[in-house]
């Protein structure tokens, strides 16, 4: 096991680990268990999930969230916990049940492909203004950059659809409901009313749809 390891290390480095980096370099290796990391994953598997997501994983029902672009390691882990029952669902548990690993996998890698295409739903401007001080004060230090950030923890919020966002939100702030999150983010929530969720999902909605405006509300809190 010890010689394994060291002659491994002892490899020199191809191009691709050079560039991408350790944990990069690990995604891609068990990527590679599909397929060639160069290849095109195949669009076949998403056929399923357009008829609710949308083409490419751009949702049109409001209700539904978008899911291109999606970090392919978060988009795993969320498969993954629906499938065992480790998150709250009212559809994906019994959707993800139906696939295995390398199906997920292939997905992911999919999904990650695809162009994110923001909601752009347009809001009260006073609604939007107390959604960008709640994100300012509760939500930023994580959902970095008026919640476009996205890694293989954090989802994207910029752009989503609202009406989604606040059924989450609402879905989180519930005991009873099973949601993986940091204590932190529970103990914003518990602090926050329906009225002031429903001001932090308008805001991440638009965020996208006027860049700038959404940059100077990040700036400075006014949304005039
Ligand atoms: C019948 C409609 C429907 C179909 C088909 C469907 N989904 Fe979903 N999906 C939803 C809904 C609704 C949610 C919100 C969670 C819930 O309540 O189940 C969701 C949530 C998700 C999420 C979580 C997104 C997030 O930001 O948290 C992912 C990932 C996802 N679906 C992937 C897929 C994939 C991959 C397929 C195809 C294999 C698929 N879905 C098929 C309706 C659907
Ligand atoms: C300590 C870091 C942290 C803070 C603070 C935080 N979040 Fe999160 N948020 C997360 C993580 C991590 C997840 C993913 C959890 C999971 O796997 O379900 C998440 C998930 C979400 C989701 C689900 C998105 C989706 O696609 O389903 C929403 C909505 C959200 N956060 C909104 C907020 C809002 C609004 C605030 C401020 C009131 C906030 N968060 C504060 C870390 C944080």
């Amino acid at each position: 096991m010890f010689q394994r390891t060291r002659l491994w290390r002892r490899k020199p480095l191809t191009s691709r680990q050079h560039i991408a980096g350790g944990a990069l370099a690990a995604l891609l290796a068990s990527l590679a268990s599909v397929s060639a990391a160069d290849d095109e994953p195949s669009p076949a598997l998403s056929w399923n999930c357009a008829g609710c997501h949308g083409t490419d994983g751009a949702s049109a029902g409001p209700m539904v969230p978008s899911i291109a672009g999606m970090d392919p390691r978060y988009f795993m882990h969320l498969m993954q916990d629906f499938k065992q029952g480790e998150r709250y669902s009212t559809i994906m548990g019994r959707i993800a049940g139906g696939y295995g690993l390398l199906e997920l996998r292939e997905m992911a890698r999919f999904f990650a492909g695809r162009e994110w295409v923001p909601a752009r739903v347009a809001a009260e401007a006073d609604l939007v203004a107390a959604g960008a001080t709640i994100h300012e004060e509760h939500c930023a230090e994580c959902h970095e950059d008026a919640g476009r950030y996205q890694d293989k923890e954090i989802p994207r919020l910029a752009g989503q659809w609202p009406a989604y966002l606040l059924s989450q939100l609402l879905d989180y702030r519930t005991e009873r409901v099973q949601m993986p999150q940091p204590d932190k983010m529970r103990n914003r929530l518990a602090k926050l009313s329906d009225a002031d969720l429903a001001a932090v999902s308008a805001y991440y909605g638009q965020v996208d749809a006027t860049k700038a405006l959404a940059q100077d509300e990040t700036a400075n809190g006014d949304s005039h």
